[in-house]
């Protein structure tokens, strides 16, 4: 009898050596200790052996089963402790890694440029006012001087949707709208979405402007001038000079296109003003005397300068942007340059 429990000891420690997992320590358990184990056998032989034998053989079994549960426990500690280091280890953090960054948007470069413009001009006293988008023939050409045989309204140039409402084409109703509903002085901006019939590297069907009108007793070209002067040293570099050419739109009288020196070669000639130091920006003028009357304003008493720029032109310039479609394609790699952070 001691021989055969001493077998089962020699192979329950031989068992133990090997286990190192808490499923393989429960099938051992199950192996000695479980219902049809081993050791649990051992105790069902008792009723062949002859009565006075059994007490001792139940205390002998006892004994070793207590004995077998108790190493079985002390490894199931081991191998528990063991199993749990080994999760630590394998989920440890480093914690003197640097965070991952969270990826924050930025604002669109139109946006940029356009929020840049209007800070200039409310810095120098303009208040924004917005027109709408979808608007009649009368305030976007008629009420501006512009008549009937003007090729830009035409319909290859505008986008009508009635005979009499179409897409604006340009923000100047913006002007007109404002002298209906106010008298001088006036000192606007209109800023906004115009359309015109247009697709290439450098025009866009949908494109955004800014119209700047001031009306007031004696107002020049000489303030026109003044205030452009500080505009673009504002938007582009300090040192940035402005040049006016002689320029015709019926709502303006005289009218000029402004030029100034390009951005990149500081006036020395390069490829983004084709050689010439100068990088022409918008046009403007002396607000036409039958736009001042039409709105309802004395044009004895009061005169006007009015300018349009494009944001995207503007836009292109400081960014050095040569295709105007890459602006509306949200590719979020271009998009991200913009990210000042
Ligand atoms: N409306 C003109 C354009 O779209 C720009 C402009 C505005 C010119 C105001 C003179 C005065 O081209």
């Amino acid at each position: 009898m001691q021989v055969q429990f001493n077998e089962i000891r020699t192979k329950v420690n031989a068992d133990l050596e090997i286990v190192s997992s808490m499923k393989e320590i429960g099938d051992l358990k199950a192996k000695y200790l479980g219902k049809s184990g081993e050791i649990t056998s051992l105790m069902r032989c008792m009723k062949d052996l002859a009565p006075d034998q059994r007490a001792s053989y139940g205390k002998f079994v006892n004994e070793l089963k207590e004995e077998v549960s108790l190493i079985i426990a002390k490894k199931e500690e081991q191998v528990k402790q063991a199993e749990t280091l080994a999760k630590y280890e394998r989920e440890a953090v480093d914690i003197t890694l640097p965070g991952e960054e969270a990826s924050v948007g930025s604002l669109h470069p139109l946006n940029i440029v356009k929020n840049k413009i209007l800070d200039a001009f409310c810095g120098m006293g303009f208040e924004v006012f917005e027109g709408p988008e979808i608007d009649s023939d009368y305030y976007c050409f008629q009420a501006l001087n512009i008549p009937k045989d003007h090729p830009a309204r035409d319909m290859q140039d505008t986008l009508y949707i009635s005979d009499n409402v179409l897409l604006r084409p340009h923000t100047s109703p913006g002007q007109v709208r404002t002298m209906e509903k106010k008298q001088p002085p006036i000192k606007i901006l209109s800023p906004g979405r115009v359309y015109r019939a247009d697709d290439d590297a450098s025009h866009s069907p949908m494109f955004h402007q800014i119209e700047g009108l001031v009306v007031d007793k004696g107002v020049s070209l000489c303030d026109l001038k003044g205030l452009l002067d500080e505009f673009v040293k504002i938007m582009f570099d300090s040192d940035t000079k402005t040049r006016f050419r002689p320029s015709y739109f019926p709502f303006t009288e005289p009218s000029v296109e402004v030029d100034v020196t390009c951005c990149k070669c500081h006036g020395k000639g390069c490829s983004l003003c084709k050689g010439t130091g100068w990088i022409e920006i918008l046009g403007a003028g002396i607000v036409n005397k039958n736009v001042l009357e039409m709105s309802g304003i004395d044009s004895n008493v009061y005169s006007g300068l009015a300018f349009g720029l494009g944001i995207e032109r503007i836009t292109m310039i400081k960014y050095g942007i040569p295709d105007i479609r890459t602006l509306f394609e949200s590719n979020v790699k271009f998009l991200k340059q913009f990210n000042r952070r």
